[in-house]
Protein backbone atom coordinates (compact mmCIF):
# COMPACT_ATOMS: atom_id res chain seq x y z
CA UNK A 1 0.00 0.00 0.00
CA UNK A 2 1.14 3.64 -0.51
CA UNK A 3 0.36 5.78 1.96
CA UNK A 4 -1.58 9.04 1.31
CA UNK A 5 -0.24 12.22 2.18
CA UNK A 6 -2.04 14.12 4.83
CA UNK A 7 -0.88 17.82 3.85
CA UNK A 8 -0.99 19.56 6.91
CA UNK A 9 0.31 22.84 5.52
CA UNK A 10 -2.78 23.09 2.86
CA UNK A 11 -4.89 21.87 6.10
CA UNK A 12 -3.60 24.61 8.42
CA UNK A 13 -4.42 26.80 5.80
CA UNK A 14 -7.88 26.16 5.43
CA UNK A 15 -8.51 26.58 9.33
CA UNK A 16 -6.73 30.39 8.83
CA UNK A 17 -9.09 31.40 6.50
CA UNK A 18 -11.71 30.60 8.95
CA UNK A 19 -10.39 31.45 11.77
CA UNK A 20 -9.03 35.20 10.12
CA UNK A 21 -12.99 35.35 9.36
CA UNK A 22 -14.02 34.90 12.56
CA UNK A 23 -12.04 37.71 13.90
CA UNK A 24 -13.32 40.04 12.05
CA UNK A 25 -16.66 39.34 13.46
CA UNK A 26 -15.18 39.72 16.56
CA UNK A 27 -14.03 42.95 15.70
CA UNK A 28 -16.75 44.19 13.96
CA UNK A 29 -18.33 44.21 17.57
CA UNK A 30 -15.54 45.84 19.46
CA UNK A 31 -13.03 42.86 20.53
CA UNK A 32 -9.48 42.61 18.58
CA UNK A 33 -8.24 39.30 19.99
CA UNK A 34 -5.12 39.49 21.56
CA UNK A 35 -1.84 37.24 22.38
CA UNK A 36 0.95 38.50 24.76
CA UNK A 37 4.66 35.91 23.74
CA UNK A 38 6.91 36.52 26.41
CA UNK A 39 10.23 35.20 25.19
CA UNK A 40 13.24 34.87 28.25
CA UNK A 41 16.35 34.52 26.99
CA UNK A 42 18.05 33.85 23.15
CA UNK A 43 17.67 30.21 22.71
CA UNK A 44 17.47 30.12 19.21
CA UNK A 45 14.95 27.92 18.33
CA UNK A 46 12.70 29.84 20.60
CA UNK A 47 13.29 32.80 18.70
CA UNK A 48 12.11 31.33 15.44
CA UNK A 49 9.52 30.05 16.93
CA UNK A 50 8.23 33.48 18.73
CA UNK A 51 8.67 35.49 15.48
CA UNK A 52 6.30 32.75 13.34
CA UNK A 53 3.53 32.90 16.36
CA UNK A 54 3.85 36.67 16.12
CA UNK A 55 3.39 36.60 12.25
CA UNK A 56 0.90 35.01 12.32
CA UNK A 57 -0.82 36.99 14.84
CA UNK A 58 -0.52 39.52 12.15
CA UNK A 59 -2.25 37.79 9.02
CA UNK A 60 -5.12 36.81 10.81
CA UNK A 61 -5.24 40.04 12.31
CA UNK A 62 -5.05 39.99 15.94
CA UNK A 63 -3.61 42.07 18.33
CA UNK A 64 0.20 40.82 19.30
CA UNK A 65 2.15 41.73 22.42
CA UNK A 66 6.03 40.44 22.39
CA UNK A 67 8.04 40.46 25.39
CA UNK A 68 11.81 39.77 25.59
CA UNK A 69 13.25 39.66 28.99
CA UNK A 70 16.69 38.90 29.79
CA UNK A 71 18.44 35.78 30.40
CA UNK A 72 19.32 36.83 34.10
CA UNK A 73 15.61 37.66 34.94
CA UNK A 74 14.38 36.44 38.47
CA UNK A 75 11.32 34.62 38.95
CA UNK A 76 9.82 37.00 40.55
CA UNK A 77 10.35 39.35 38.13
CA UNK A 78 8.76 36.91 35.19
CA UNK A 79 5.29 36.32 37.77
CA UNK A 80 5.22 39.73 38.29
CA UNK A 81 5.03 40.09 34.06
CA UNK A 82 2.21 38.10 34.06
CA UNK A 83 0.18 39.72 36.53
CA UNK A 84 0.46 42.55 34.38
CA UNK A 85 -0.95 40.63 31.34
CA UNK A 86 -3.75 38.41 33.20
CA UNK A 87 -5.34 41.99 34.33
CA UNK A 88 -4.41 43.47 30.92
CA UNK A 89 -8.36 43.54 28.92
CA UNK A 90 -6.69 44.32 25.41
CA UNK A 91 -4.93 40.41 26.17
CA UNK A 92 -6.79 37.16 25.82
CA UNK A 93 -4.09 34.42 25.46
CA UNK A 94 0.08 34.49 27.01
CA UNK A 95 2.28 32.00 26.19
CA UNK A 96 5.19 31.78 27.90
CA UNK A 97 8.00 30.27 25.19
CA UNK A 98 9.87 27.22 27.37
CA UNK A 99 12.07 25.94 27.89
CA UNK A 100 12.86 28.81 30.47
CA UNK A 101 16.45 29.54 31.84
CA UNK A 102 17.05 27.57 35.08
CA UNK A 103 16.65 29.65 37.88
CA UNK A 104 12.75 29.58 36.95
CA UNK A 105 10.31 26.97 38.11
CA UNK A 106 8.76 26.42 35.08
CA UNK A 107 5.25 25.07 36.60
CA UNK A 108 5.06 27.97 39.04
CA UNK A 109 5.59 30.10 36.01
CA UNK A 110 2.68 27.86 33.97
CA UNK A 111 0.52 28.21 36.74
CA UNK A 112 0.42 31.74 37.63
CA UNK A 113 -1.12 32.34 34.19
CA UNK A 114 -4.99 32.81 34.14
CA UNK A 115 -6.25 29.87 33.16
CA UNK A 116 -8.75 31.75 30.97
CA UNK A 117 -5.73 33.42 29.20
CA UNK A 118 -3.60 29.64 28.95
CA UNK A 119 -3.84 29.49 25.10
CA UNK A 120 -1.28 26.92 25.53
CA UNK A 121 -3.67 24.81 27.53
CA UNK A 122 -0.86 23.54 29.92
CA UNK A 123 -2.51 24.66 32.99
CA UNK A 124 -3.11 22.37 35.35
CA UNK A 125 -7.12 23.53 35.73
CA UNK A 126 -7.13 23.45 32.18
CA UNK A 127 -5.21 19.70 31.80
CA UNK A 128 -7.91 18.93 34.54
CA UNK A 129 -10.76 19.98 32.72
CA UNK A 130 -9.63 18.33 29.42
CA UNK A 131 -9.35 15.11 31.07
CA UNK A 132 -13.15 15.52 32.56
CA UNK A 133 -14.58 16.33 29.05
CA UNK A 134 -15.34 20.16 29.61
CA UNK A 135 -14.37 22.99 28.18
CA UNK A 136 -10.94 23.93 28.12
CA UNK A 137 -8.09 24.82 26.29
CA UNK A 138 -6.28 22.13 24.42
CA UNK A 139 -2.55 22.30 23.78
CA UNK A 140 -2.24 23.03 20.52
CA UNK A 141 -0.13 20.00 19.26
CA UNK A 142 -2.63 17.41 20.23
CA UNK A 143 -5.29 19.66 19.39
CA UNK A 144 -3.73 20.15 16.06
CA UNK A 145 -3.69 16.32 15.34
CA UNK A 146 -6.93 15.73 15.96
CA UNK A 147 -8.07 18.37 13.67
CA UNK A 148 -5.62 16.58 10.71
CA UNK A 149 -7.99 13.46 11.10
CA UNK A 150 -11.10 15.53 11.54
CA UNK A 151 -10.64 17.09 8.18
CA UNK A 152 -8.90 13.70 6.37
CA UNK A 153 -12.35 12.03 7.22
CA UNK A 154 -10.98 9.51 9.71
CA UNK A 155 -13.15 8.21 11.95
CA UNK A 156 -11.58 7.75 15.46
CA UNK A 157 -14.44 5.82 17.93
CA UNK A 158 -13.46 1.95 18.17
CA UNK A 159 -9.57 2.71 17.08
CA UNK A 160 -6.43 1.36 18.73
CA UNK A 161 -4.50 4.52 19.13
CA UNK A 162 -0.80 3.57 20.20
CA UNK A 163 1.04 6.94 21.26
CA UNK A 164 4.54 6.59 21.28
CA UNK A 165 5.91 9.47 24.00
CA UNK A 166 4.95 10.65 27.60
CA UNK A 167 5.87 14.57 27.36
CA UNK A 168 3.34 17.00 29.02
CA UNK A 169 2.82 18.71 26.25
CA UNK A 170 2.49 16.16 23.46
CA UNK A 171 2.02 12.59 24.87
CA UNK A 172 0.31 12.64 27.44
CA UNK A 173 -2.39 14.98 26.67
CA UNK A 174 -2.91 13.59 22.63
CA UNK A 175 -3.85 9.94 24.35
CA UNK A 176 -5.92 11.66 26.36
CA UNK A 177 -8.21 13.51 23.32
CA UNK A 178 -8.47 10.05 21.26
CA UNK A 179 -9.76 8.43 24.74
CA UNK A 180 -12.47 10.93 24.59
CA UNK A 181 -13.24 10.80 20.84
CA UNK A 182 -13.90 6.58 22.22
CA UNK A 183 -10.24 5.19 20.76
CA UNK A 184 -8.64 2.50 22.81
CA UNK A 185 -5.35 3.82 24.22
CA UNK A 186 -1.87 2.82 24.34
CA UNK A 187 1.29 4.81 25.60
CA UNK A 188 4.80 3.52 24.68
CA UNK A 189 8.05 4.97 26.09
CA UNK A 190 11.19 4.40 26.70
CA UNK A 191 11.00 1.79 29.40
CA UNK A 192 8.00 -0.50 26.82
CA UNK A 193 9.57 -3.49 26.58
CA UNK A 194 8.74 -4.80 22.77
CA UNK A 195 7.55 -1.35 21.50
CA UNK A 196 6.87 -3.09 17.86
CA UNK A 197 4.56 -5.51 19.60
CA UNK A 198 2.15 -2.67 20.66
CA UNK A 199 2.94 -0.13 17.66
CA UNK A 200 2.15 -2.97 15.22
CA UNK A 201 -1.48 -2.95 17.24
CA UNK A 202 -2.09 0.60 16.19
CA UNK A 203 -4.52 1.73 13.79
CA UNK A 204 -3.51 5.35 14.95
CA UNK A 205 0.21 5.44 15.32
CA UNK A 206 1.45 8.41 16.91
CA UNK A 207 4.75 8.68 17.25
CA UNK A 208 6.69 11.79 19.29
CA UNK A 209 9.81 10.91 20.58
CA UNK A 210 12.18 13.28 18.99
CA UNK A 211 14.62 10.82 17.35
CA UNK A 212 15.01 10.29 13.79
CA UNK A 213 14.18 7.04 12.42
CA UNK A 214 12.66 5.56 15.76
CA UNK A 215 9.46 4.26 13.74
CA UNK A 216 10.59 2.38 10.72
CA UNK A 217 8.06 -0.03 8.31
CA UNK A 218 8.59 -3.01 10.90
CA UNK A 219 6.64 -0.94 13.49
CA UNK A 220 3.91 -0.44 11.56
CA UNK A 221 0.46 -2.29 10.60
CA UNK A 222 -0.58 -2.43 6.95
CA UNK A 223 -2.81 0.13 6.06
CA UNK A 224 -2.39 2.07 9.66
CA UNK A 225 -2.30 6.05 10.15
CA UNK A 226 0.82 7.27 10.80
CA UNK A 227 1.21 10.83 12.27
CA UNK A 228 4.96 11.90 12.92
CA UNK A 229 5.46 14.83 15.95
CA UNK A 230 9.20 14.86 14.98
CA UNK A 231 10.64 17.92 14.80
CA UNK A 232 14.77 16.82 14.35
CA UNK A 233 17.48 17.51 12.48
CA UNK A 234 19.33 14.38 10.68
CA UNK A 235 22.85 14.26 10.08
CA UNK A 236 22.54 16.30 7.32
CA UNK A 237 21.15 19.19 9.34
CA UNK A 238 17.78 18.53 7.74
CA UNK A 239 14.68 18.67 9.38
CA UNK A 240 12.69 15.79 9.94
CA UNK A 241 10.25 13.65 11.61
CA UNK A 242 10.72 10.40 14.16
CA UNK A 243 9.32 7.82 11.39
CA UNK A 244 11.53 6.33 8.31
CA UNK A 245 9.43 7.91 5.25
CA UNK A 246 10.25 6.65 2.72
CA UNK A 247 9.81 3.04 3.79
CA UNK A 248 6.59 3.62 6.72
CA UNK A 249 4.91 5.15 3.29
CA UNK A 250 5.12 2.30 1.26
CA UNK A 251 3.23 0.28 4.00
CA UNK A 252 0.72 3.19 6.22
CA UNK A 253 -2.63 4.06 5.07
CA UNK A 254 -2.01 7.71 5.55
CA UNK A 255 1.10 9.57 6.93
CA UNK A 256 2.05 12.61 7.62
CA UNK A 257 5.50 14.44 6.19
CA UNK A 258 7.83 16.01 8.13
CA UNK A 259 7.89 19.13 7.70
CA UNK A 260 4.46 20.25 6.00
CA UNK A 261 2.89 17.67 8.82
CA UNK A 262 1.68 18.17 12.33
CA UNK A 263 4.24 21.61 12.28
CA UNK A 264 1.84 23.97 10.57
CA UNK A 265 -1.18 23.27 12.96
CA UNK A 266 0.36 23.94 16.32
CA UNK A 267 0.72 27.88 15.62
CA UNK A 268 -3.04 27.28 14.12
CA UNK A 269 -4.31 25.63 17.38
CA UNK A 270 -2.37 28.82 18.88
CA UNK A 271 -4.50 31.37 17.19
CA UNK A 272 -7.42 29.41 17.26
CA UNK A 273 -7.50 29.59 21.31
CA UNK A 274 -6.48 32.94 21.01
CA UNK A 275 -9.81 34.01 18.86
CA UNK A 276 -11.87 31.28 21.18
CA UNK A 277 -10.38 33.36 24.84
CA UNK A 278 -11.66 36.55 23.21
CA UNK A 279 -14.88 35.18 21.55
CA UNK A 280 -15.47 33.93 25.45
CA UNK A 281 -14.16 36.89 27.52
CA UNK A 282 -16.50 38.68 24.86
CA UNK A 283 -19.67 37.00 26.38
CA UNK A 284 -18.70 37.43 30.13
CA UNK A 285 -19.08 40.87 29.53
N1 LIG B 1 8.23 25.32 23.41
C1 LIG B 1 8.12 24.34 22.48
N2 LIG B 1 6.82 24.12 22.19
C2 LIG B 1 6.10 24.99 22.92
C3 LIG B 1 4.71 25.26 23.02
O1 LIG B 1 3.84 24.64 22.40
N3 LIG B 1 4.37 26.26 23.89
C4 LIG B 1 5.29 26.94 24.62
N4 LIG B 1 4.86 27.88 25.46
N5 LIG B 1 6.60 26.70 24.55
C5 LIG B 1 6.98 25.75 23.69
Amino acid sequence: MTAQIINGQEIAAKKRVEIAKKVEDLKSQGVTPGLAVILVGNNHASQTYVKSKEKACNELGMYTLLIKMEEEITERELLVKIEELNADPKIHGILVQLPLPKQIDERKVIEAISPLKDVDGFHPINIGRMMTGQNAFLPCTPYGIMVLLEETGISIPGKHVVVVGRSNIVGKPVGQLFLNQHATVTYCHSRTKDLEFHTKQADILISAVGIPNFINAEHVKDGAVVIDVGMNRNEAGKLCGDVSFEEVSEKAGYITPVPKGVGPMTITMLMYNTLKSAAESFARI
